[in-house]
């Protein structure tokens, strides 16, 4: 089915410079990029974002990571966008993450893992929400 899904370049892939490296990676699946912005948040927008990781011993760590620099935010729409996205991602740890993903090629940590995607349609909804509204989100 066609779907949507939220993707977040984070703050160590943005400083490595493989923006673009990645977009091209979704493209070349089939993704196509239909909203998309650069921005540092804030405390309390990355721990809003990361709510359902609140009592993870990793949560503090998670949200300082994530608001340690600027990331790239995306809506990306495709066949099975949920789980394509998640199959160019890799394994949440790099260490798991099959050759050729971009975790495996850009991650360096199960922390600093380059990239998030939603892990379910109904999460995606709801992420993709929490950074765009509608009118900022272009059908194509
Ligand atoms: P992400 O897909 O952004 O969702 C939550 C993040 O928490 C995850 O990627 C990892 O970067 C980070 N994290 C740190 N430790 C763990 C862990 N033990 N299990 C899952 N996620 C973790």
């Amino acid at each position: 089915a066609l779907e949507r899904t939220l993707s977040i370049i984070k703050p160590d892939a943005v400083a490595k410079n493989v923006i673009g490296e990645i977009y091209t990676r979704f493209e070349k699946a089939g993704l196509k990029v239909v909203a998309s912005k650069m921005k540092h948040l804030s405390k309390q927008e990355a721990e809003g974002f990361y709510a359902v990781h609140r009592e993870r011993p990793f949560f503090a760590a998670l949200v300082e990571f994530m608001i340690s620099g600027p990331v790239v935010i995306q809506a990306l729409q495709g066949e099975n966008a949920v789980l394509k996205h998640r199959e160019l991602m890799g394994a949440t740890n790099p260490k798991d993450a099959a050759p050729g993903t971009i975790r495996a090629d850009f991650a360096d940590s199960i922390d600093a893992n380059a990239v998030h995607g939603s892990d379910s349609l109904e999460n995606a909804a709801i992420e993709i929400a929490y950074f765009f509204p509608g009118t900022d989100v272009y059908a194509r």
